[in-house]
């Protein structure tokens, strides 16, 4: 197996902006939200460190679910299909739920999970997404929590991959 090329790799958004963004967006989610659980509802793969670094900055009762989803191929460009490959375990009726995304590109992935969501009648259903690709985007959804607004460029690290690679860079970085 081949090793992924570092040489290509732009940093955009380094590990110490991330974590500070990440902070501020925890305090912010936790002042927004009256007492009781939130539901945090992780998409694999790609969400799976922002979620880590969000549970801890949100200081209150946290639950976390996982939900597998397909989108993409194994390249930078959308199959087009959107399947569940993983449910989530808890019941969400009555619920204040967080879907927690990496990033939202044409938003078609978004708009398929919320719709499944809301048939489980959740109290209130919003989105966090770490990254947001607006120039992209197919579907009107914006999420409610977002990070950063990032370029129409390919981008990695910190749990986003390019074939599965490059997931554990601790920056965010462009592939060039
Ligand atoms: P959407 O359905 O087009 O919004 O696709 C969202 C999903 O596509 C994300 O959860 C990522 O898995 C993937 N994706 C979109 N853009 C990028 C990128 O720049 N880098 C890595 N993955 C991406």
């Amino acid at each position: 197996m081949p090793e992924p090329d570092q040489s290509k790799l732009r940093v955009l958004l380094s590990a110490a902006m991330i974590h500070e963004r990440i902070q501020a967006l925890g305090a912010e989610i936790h002042a927004a939200y009256p007492e009781g659980p939130i539901y945090m509802i992780g998409i694999l793969k790609g969400s799976w460190i922002f979620l880590a670094d969000l549970v801890r900055a949100i200081p209150r009762h946290v639950r976390v679910e996982f939900i597998g989803i397909s989108s993409y191929g194994k390249g930078k460009t959308s199959s087009g299909e959107v399947r569940l490959t993983k449910d989530i375990d808890a019941s969400l009726e009555g619920k204040d739920v967080i879907v927690v995304e990496d990033i939202v590109d044409t938003g078609v992935t978004l708009t398929y999970l919320i719709q499944l969501l809301q048939q489980r009648r959740p109290r209130s259903i919003k989105v966090a997404a770490l990254l947001d690709k607006p120039s992209r985007r197919l579907r009107p959804i914006q999420p409610n929590y977002c990070g950063f607004t990032v370029p129409d460029e390919f981008v990695v690290g910190y749990g986003l991959d390019f074939a599965e690679d490059y997931r554990n860079l601790p920056d965010i970085c462009v592939v060039e």
